[in-house]
């Protein structure tokens, strides 16, 4: 059976920049805290009229162009959100029509911040199976229309971008994604969540005062999670392959918090000189962090063919997973 492999690249955010100096003007809060606590210094805000689908076309295109793929040759396209344009159709059906890619069906995947893994890897069974014989996977993110920007627990975290990835079929034995392992514990639902807005508490007056329908954490329960899930599931996927962590070139790691990723990176004895980092400039970007930091990896030249490239996500669920793949 053909392995899946990645053959284009491509990321996008908003023009804004939004630094910590300018949210001490809007939350009780200081750019020392946030950058001691967090590693964020800046993020980027979309614009007014600027939609999930809009970052996830300009995304797409770059990661097209880098592929030599025209938009009619995709068999499939799998958009990981959770901040749709709206809550019907699915972000992904709106990419479809704006790239033109009339052969693809779309669809979007709820994992919050594992969103675009999670998408790679039902993609993946596409192209593997042969169904499909070129697919996008895209994972973008507005958490800025999510958040309670009252709220300084949650708002300084989060910033908004789009990464994709372009994948075909190939038979080349020593390249192409050798594993996906993914987890999910519903039961630690309620540590981050957008509680409102939905069918259990549809929007009302009473849900808009009480702000459910913006983001609720537990941050430091969100942090206890995230260290261990992360790197048990990189353990996992190294030992499914039978490698050793040592035989891992690069990480490339949805990107929450630098002190998560410190922490799991010691945990798994790796230096931390091998994850590509951007939440400084960035912020959480959610489902698109991890395509976001593989692009510019990517156009940075850093990915060798035949580098072991181990990738990691966690978000709300929760949700959590690995994947290794060779370059
Ligand atoms: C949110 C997070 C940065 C908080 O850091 P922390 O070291 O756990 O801090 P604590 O929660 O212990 O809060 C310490 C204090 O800082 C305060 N604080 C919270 N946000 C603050 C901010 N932006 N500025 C200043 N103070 C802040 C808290 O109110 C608390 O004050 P108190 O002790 O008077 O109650 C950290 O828990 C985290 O990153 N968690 C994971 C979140 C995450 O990654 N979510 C997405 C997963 S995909």
């Amino acid at each position: 059976m053909a392995r899946t492999q990645i053959i284009g690249t491509g990321s996008y955010a908003p023009e804004k920049v939004l630094t910590n100096a300018d949210l001490e003007k809007i939350v009780d809060t200081t750019d020392e805290w946030i950058t001691a606590r967090t590693g964020i210094r800046k993020r980027r805000v979309a614009a007014p009229g600027e939609a999930t689908s809009d970052m996830a076309v300009q995304a797409a295109r770059r990661a097209l162009e880098m592929a030599g793929v025209q938009p009619e040759e995709l068999g499939l396209i799998v958009v990981g959100t959770v901040t749709p344009d709206m809550p019907m159709p699915s972000c992904a059906a709106v990419v479809q029509a704006k790239l033109g890619a009339k052969n693809a069906f779309a669809f979007d995947v709820s994992a919050a911040c594992s969103g675009s893994l999670y998408a790679l890897n039902v993609a993946d069974q596409f192209i593997r199976t042969g169904q499909v014989k070129r697919a996008l996977v895209i994972g973008a993110e507005m958490l800025s229309r999510a958040v309670n920007w009252e709220d300084r627990n949650t708002c300084v975290l989060f910033g908004d971008a789009a990464g994709a990835m372009v994948l075909a079929p190939t038979e080349d034995a020593e390249r192409g994604l050798l594993s996906t392992h993914l987890y999910t514990d519903g039961s630690f639902a309620d540590i981050l969540c957008i509680p409102g807005g939905g069918t259990s508490k549809p929007t009302c007056e009473a849900v808009l005062k009480e702000k459910l329908h913006t983001l609720h954490m537990n941050g430091r329960e969100v942090f206890k999670f995230a260290v261990r899930a992360l790197a048990d599931s990189t353990h996992t996927a190294l030992k499914s392959n039978g490698l050793h962590v040592r035989d891992v070139d690069h990480v490339i790691s949805h990107q929450a918090n630098i002190r998560i990723l410190e922490a799991v990176l010691q945990r798994l004895e790796l230096p931390v000189e091998k994850c590509w980092l951007n939440l400084h400039e960035y912020g959480n970007t959610s489902s698109a962090s991890l395509p976001m930091t593989l692009d510019e990896a990517n156009r940075a030249g850093r990915l060798k063919q035949g580098d072991v490239v181990a990738m990691m996500a966690i978000g709300a669920g929760m949700t959590w997973g690995s994947a290794v793949m060779r370059w």
